[in-house]
């Protein structure tokens, strides 16, 4: 089985050598635990080994990603006009003046088949390897009850293409799953980040429930979030 690096320091070892190709991860995890930082940096190191990527943007807008990245280091920019990478604007809804800067659009986020259409046409055009989607709970927030067949519609569209994929779920706080049972049971693998109160101080770690095709570590998994992005400690 074919793996794909995370590239995060400590994490492929973990997963003993990364990703199993073509799986769709849940990046699970409550607000502030790095699930955007995560994601991002999977994409920017596919980058380094030449695998075009897709971020799709659907709680943040384009701009701030861009400038979120660059805080890290990962100028993403070049990329774009390689054609490399591409930024799939499920944010501004063409409002304002997204319409003139982003070539990925998704006018009406109401309406599945249009951010499938757009998410489809930008795989095909960078012949991506590596697809984020931030977030998936974005998509059925006001229809809890579609949750489960909009994971199965979009890990269709996936499945034909040869792309690994991280979709993000949001988790509250205090939460103890992963996003709901129609979500979990459809990916082929789960990765849950934390971040609890120990001695008074905020710890992160991350826990891999679930990977399809590869034994993996069960244990938690501390980890820092520096200027370089996130970093297993240890
Ligand atoms: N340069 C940095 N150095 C250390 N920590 C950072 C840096 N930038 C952001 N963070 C941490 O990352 C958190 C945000 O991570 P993010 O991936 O956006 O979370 P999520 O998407 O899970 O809500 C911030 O709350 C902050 O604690
Ligand atoms: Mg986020």
């Amino acid at each position: 089985m074919k793996k794909v690096k995370t590239g995060i320091p400590g994490l492929d070892k973990i997963l003993n050598g990364g990703i199993p190709e073509k799986n769709v991860v849940l990046l699970s995890g409550g607000p502030g635990t790095g699930k955007s930082i995560f994601s991002q940096q999977f994409l920017w190191n596919g980058l380094q080994n030449n695998e075009p990527g897709i971020y799709v943007a659907l709680e943040e807008h384009p701009i701030q990603v861009r400038q979120n990245m660059l805080q890290f280091g990962w100028n993403v920019k070049p990329y774009e006009e390689k054609g490399m990478f591409a930024l799939v604007d499920a944010f501004t809804a063409g409002v304002g003046k997204s319409k003139e800067f982003e070539k990925y659009i998704v006018l009406d986020l109401t309406d599945l088949r249009d951010f499938i259409d757009v998410l489809r046409q930008a795989i095909k055009d960078i012949n991506a390897k590596r697809v984020v989607i931030d977030s998936v709970t974005t998509l059925y927030l006001n229809k809890p009850a579609f949750a489960r067949s909009i994971i199965l519609q979009l890990k269709r569209v996936l499945a034909g293409t040869g792309c690994t994929s991280l979709f993000v779920s949001q988790v509250s706080i205090d939460e103890r799953g992963f996003g709901g049972p129609g979500v979990e049971h459809g990916v082929d693998g789960i990765i849950r980040l934390d971040l609890d109160e120990i001695n008074e101080e905020l710890k992160r770690s991350l826990i891999i429930w679930k990977m399809r095709g590869t034994s993996h570590s069960l244990k938690r998994h501390y980890f820092e979030i520096t200027d370089n992005g996130i970093k297993l400690l240890k």
